[in-house]
């Protein structure tokens, strides 16, 4: 049974850097005219009130949006995430945080595609009701990691399977990596993002030797920390490896993830990683 609810987290440091990351994937995909096809196998509600019990339960966007959304000396990559944000709190209030569905649809053109997955028996419905009808956008009540399989090759033979997991269970570590090799067997040529959260770095570690021995070429990492491991706080950091990077996502993050460490890192013990864990030859 799953219990996970993204609203709980909707804004916290890991959508940023999550959320950045993605936005930065779809800017290059559509610097082409030749359409794209995203895959989100983890979709959850698509927007979540901050204003709602669930989020003030927690107030985990205080580690997050709350820091950004109203400076102006942002990094570009940061403010083009905070403008798209701002367009779902057109009054001045910062109330609405919008999840990786809403934010891929606003970077769709006409013929790009997304197929979204989403298990969750209460979440699938708010997804459907918040994404409206759109002929662009599939939307299915099913497990991601197992269903996107089939969908690949996507036609357009360009596109990005976002895979956001909730880890709720320790298998789901090892789950991923074996889903991804498939996937990555059916369309080597695609863009593969997985977020990840630190909690433990031991399973860190084994995740990222797993990607290691997995045969998948050039695969980067990209993480951010608001806390030093063993913090006692839970998530002390959480990243995104990303298979087919855009060539200058590495160069751009090495700028952003400073920054961000900075702003939202706790007393000083920001920190942030930008690795290759396998080069592309
Ligand atoms: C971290 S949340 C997704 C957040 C969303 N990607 C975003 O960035 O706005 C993870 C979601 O995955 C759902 N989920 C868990 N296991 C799943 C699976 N195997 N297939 C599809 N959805 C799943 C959970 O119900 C939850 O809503």
């Amino acid at each position: 049974m799953l219990s996970y609810r993204h609203a709980f987290h909707a804004g916290n440091f890991a959508d940023v850097l999550k959320h950045v990351v993605l936005l930065e994937i779809l800017a290059y995909l559509a610097q082409k005219e030749k359409p794209f096809c995203v895959i989100d196998t983890h979709a959850g509600a698509g927007k979540y009130a901050l204003d709602g019990d669930f989020a003030l339960k927690t107030r985990e966007f205080d580690t997050g949006i709350s820091h950004l959304w109203q400076r102006d000396d942002l990094p570009p990559s940061v403010a083009y995430y905070v403008e798209l944000q701002k367009r779902f709190n057109t009054n001045g209030h910062f109330k609405t945080y919008a999840g990786s569905p809403l934010l891929i649809k606003q970077l769709l053109r006409a013929k790009d595609r997304l197929c979204l997955f989403e298990l969750h028996s209460t979440e699938i419905g708010t997804l459907k009701e918040n994404m409206k009808h759109d002929k662009r956008i599939q939307i299915e009540h099913a497990d991601g990691l197992k269903n996107s399989l089939a969908l690949l090759p996507p036609i357009e033979r360009r596109g990005l399977v976002l895979i956001d997991p909730s880890y709720e269970m320790k298998s789901d570590y090892s789950e991923v990596v074996k889903s991804l090799v498939q996937m990555h067997k059916r369309f080597a040529t695609g863009t593969y993002a997985l977020w990840y959260p630190v909690i433990e770095r031991g399973r860190n570690q084994a995740l990222e030797m797993a990607f290691q021995k997995s045969g998948i070429k050039n695969i980067q990492l990209f993480e951010l920390g608001i806390n030093t491991d063993n913090s006692g706080r839970g998530m002390n950091a959480s990243g995104m490896i990303v298979i087919n990077s855009p060539w200058h996502l590495a160069e751009k993050m090495k700028n952003i993830l400073p920054w961000l460490a900075q702003i939202l890192g706790e007393n000083g013990a920001g920190n942030f990683r930008v690795e290759t864990l396998v080069t592309e030859k």
